[in-house]
């Protein structure tokens, strides 16, 4: 074991001693480029099968091992992503060292004789905090994400620069591996808006030059909206889509270009509070095997996920949905570097294709560490820094805070009887004080804003506590602010009247994600700390050492933690939350010590117990919610009773999006949408995307949406209502099988709308399994939801 860790760990000396595999030459320099129908590498055509890999994403030590680990799949190439906020985390300060050291990356990938495919964003979605876009360009109230703002713009060329001076070089033009760059990444996820795309395409040919391929990749349902006439066009599309469906537009627009799903995606990513995501090995290899005897290139995202360290997971949206901290994927090699049987059962697929493969290399086992003890403490409020006064609150960004938790306090009138707190909004988990007694939580997955607060005497110091997860990565809502974004109100019923007050003249305290902020803690014996009523010890933080033997891989158990991080000799390893289904962390053994190591846990909960195991198991799929994952209240029935449809029609069957025209556009903020029957007579309705536009045919906003109302949702492979507008083609909602309902779903839009059409899109797979047969649709002012309790109207 040692023996492989010492392998692992000199990869410098094998890089020097590696004689360069790489099948272009690259002293002179070779050449990539479209040919008809085929892509050419020095002239002769070329399938590219890329893996893809984040090189931020696994301990630097263990790259060459997972570059190896693809080559032994059967792979020729790795594309990957540069995580802008990975390497300036500040304005002007670049950082390519250490894990972010992308040109060594790049090289040693060269020096196993793979290509590269480079992705530089800007925007790179890949649930990485806020899509790889710096959380200081929010600084900026009025940027413009993703769009020509000259601000924008100008960070994003001196990013661009930065990279290219790393790698501008390695181009196979010039000698190295990287045969193709990337162009932003889906924008038709994100709007239409070409000279955008082209701005950031000339920025990359200022600064790469113009030898080398760039490429645009999008979904087949959009790629015509920013697709470019000079830059090469890939499919993104998952597991079981229905491969020549894919790429029948763009056969249709370019009939001689080569074709690459520039995306295939091998498993999905995990939420906190969500089932475990996983994708069948079968339908995985089908597809590949489908594009290989076909001669369609590929890159399979995720090969290997690795992990979000520190405070890197991002979030989806609509909604907020944090992503965990493993972004194992269900990929082929799994979080800690193992093969699966996906692997095994794909090398053997393409054993087919390539007789000659390599040989899988040794990799690192996970061991059992034993138990240990978390012994000095640091109760949160005991140890709270110097605080900022502020008139109005404000959000994080504001106070030049990226990560970590914010603490707002300010003082309460007398409060005779009971008062509702609102706060708009918490980003994303608040939990709310009065003179120190924790009153509740509000949690930002669940839309929630409002907290009851008891009398009060004069003079009572109420204290919200903030903390951020990861910004939303996917979508509009990617100018995510943290902390308390708008204002905290406070109504009091004052003889059956309500009366609203903003609350100001607040002391902010902000606990940065850094380690000064915890090295400044004063520490007690833990020992000496007891537990509240509910078993748990003070929120704060915790520090210890554990000693070991010998060292090796192993997987944190933190379930007996609440909510927070965890840092060991000083590696940020990740983000922990009780409710799963991420129960452990992976802990890389290159970041261990034989002998003493330290260990610090923030957790803005509480543990229950301050011991941690070591586990040789990885447990990713432990759900510990109490809350419904459907969307729907037991005691709700639908009441449609003093409602006319606004749309009834039949739906054509296949693949593709389909529109529906009202006969007269509809005003309202509450949609009920039926759906009798399907059109493949299976007592299943599935479909992958809804959208509404106004009566002009524009789309409506959908980052608002939330499901008020779903008679039947697939909670097996969270194909819960949900997945209707989650902007990804890929993840569908699902009836359950027989539940011989009329598949009834409310969507709240969050405001009043016109609306002159719905746009549905069934599942990718062939067929269009479980798509519609017909649709009514409900538009009207109140959410239609009879709730037993209150009575007709109330949600
Ligand atoms: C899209 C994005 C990727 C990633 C996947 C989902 O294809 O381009 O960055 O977010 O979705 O994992």
């Amino acid at each position: 074991m040692k023996k492989l860790l010492i392998q692992a760990c000199s990869l410098v000396i094998a890089l020097s001693l590696t004689a360069s595999g790489h099948d272009a030459t690259p002293d002179q320099g070779g050449k990539f480029e479209a040919g008809k129908n085929t892509f050419l590498l020095n002239g002769e055509p070329y399938v590219i099968k890329a893996a893809e890999l984040h090189y931020p994403r696994i301990p630097r030590p263990y790259w060459d091992n997972r570059i190896k680990m693809c080559k032994a799949l059967g792979m020729n190439t790795i594309c990957l992503y540069v995580f802008w906020n990975a390497h300036e985390s500040e304005p002007d300060k670049f950082d390519f060292t250490g894990q972010n050291d992308l040109r060594e990356f790049v090289k040693l990938c060269q020096a196993n004789g793979m290509n590269v495919i480079l992705r530089p964003g800007p925007y790179v979605c890949a649930e990485w905090e806020m899509g790889g876009l710096p959380w200081w360009l929010l600084k900026n109230k009025d940027v413009r994400l993703r769009e020509d703002d000259p601000y924008f713009l100008d960070r994003v060329d001196r990013f661009q620069k930065a990279v290219a001076d790393q790698v501008s070089d390695l181009t196979v033009g010039k000698g190295g591996p990287i045969i193709m760059v990337q162009v932003e990444n889906e924008y038709g996820s994100y709007g239409i808006n070409k000279p955008y795309v082209a701005t950031i395409r000339d920025m990359l040919r200022k600064h790469f030059g113009n030898d080398v391929m760039l490429f645009q990749c999008d979904w087949a349902s959009n790629f015509t909206d920013n697709g470019l006439d000079d830059l090469l066009w890939t499919m993104n599309f998952g597991t079981g889509a229905d491969i020549d469906q894919q790429f029948a537009r763009l056969k249709e627009m370019r009939p001689e270009s080569p074709l690459m799903c520039s995306e295939y995606w091998s498993g999905w990513f995990d939420k906190w509070g969500a089932a475990h995501e996983t994708r069948p090995a079968g339908k995985m290899i089908e597809g590949l095997d489908e594009m290989l005897s076909k001669g369609i290139s590929f890159s399979l995202y995720m090969t290997h996920g690795g992990t979000n360290w520190g405070h890197w997971a991002g979030a989806n949206s609509p909604g907020y949905a944090p992503d965990v901290t493993s972004y194992d994927y269900d990929a082929p090699i799994n979080e800690s570097g193992q093969p699966t049987q996906k692997y095994h059962a794909l090398r053997r697929m393409f054993a087919k294709y390539d007789k000659k493969q390599a040989k899988i290399p040794n990799t690192i086992k996970p061991i059992e560490i034993p138990e240990f003890e978390l012994t000095e403490a640091a109760p949160l409020f005991s140890n709270l820094p110097e605080p900022n006064t502020d008139h109005d609150i404000k959000s994080m960004e504001q106070y030049g805070q990226g990560f970590g938790s914010i603490l707002y306090r300010t003082t309460l009138p007398e409060l005779e009887d009971a008062s509702l707190l609102t706060i708009n909004e918490p980003h994303d988990y608040a939990q709310v004080f009065l003179d120190g007694k924790f009153i509740g939580s509000l949690d930002r997955r669940n839309n929630e804003k409002n907290i009851a607060l008891p009398p009060c005497r004069p003079g009572a110091v109420l204290d919200i506590l903030v903390e951020a997860m990861g910004r939303i990565n996917f979508g509009r809502a990617i100018k995510d602010y943290k902390g308390i974004t708008d204002n905290v109100c406070l109504t009091l019923e004052i003889g059956h009247r309500h009366f609203t007050c903003d609350l100001k003249e607040w002391e902010i305290f902000n606990l940065e994600d850094k380690p000064e902020f915890y090295g400044a803690a004063r520490f007690v014996p833990a020992k000496s700390l007891s537990k509240d009523t509910s078993g748990r010890l003070p929120r704060g933080i915790y520090r210890g050492e554990f000693t070991l033997k010998k060292t090796s891989d192993t997987f944190l158990d933190m379930s007996a933690w609440g909510k927070g991080l965890v840092y060991v000799n000083g590696h940020p390893i990740g983000r922990f939350w009780e409710i799963g289904p991420q129960q452990s962390l992976y802990m890389p053994g290159c970041w261990l010590r034989e002998g003493k190591n330290d260990i610090m846990v923030f957790d803005i909960i509480g543990p229950r117990s301050t011991r941690i195991a070591g586990l040789d198991k990885h447990v990713i799929d432990d759900l510990r919610v109490s809350r419904a994952r459907t969307h729907r209240n037991e005691k709700d029935t639908l009441d449609l009773t003093l409602q006319e449809p606004q749309l009834s029609a039949a739906i054509t069957t296949g693949n593709g999006w389909k529109k529906l025209i009202l006969d007269t556009p509809a005003t309202g903020r509450y949609v009920c949408m039926e759906f009798p029957a399907s059109n493949d007579g299976q007592n299943i309705i599935s479909i992958a995307e809804i959208c509404l536009c106004d009566e002009t045919g524009r789309q409506i906003p959908r980052e608002k949406w939330n499901v008020i109302f779903a008679d039947s949702e697939e909670t097996e492979g969270n194909h819960t209502a949900d997945k209707l507008f989650d902007l990804q083609e890929s993840t569908y909602w699902s009836t359950e099988k027989d539940s011989n309902t009329t598949n009834h779903i409310v969507v709240d839009l969050g405001a009043v709308y016109k609306i002159g059409a719905v746009r549905l899109l069934p599942r990718m797979e062939p067929g269009a399994p479980g798509s519609p047969a017909r649709i009514r649709m409900y538009i009207s002012g109140k959410p239609m939801i009879h709730d037993k309790k209150n009575g007709p109207g109330i949600v």
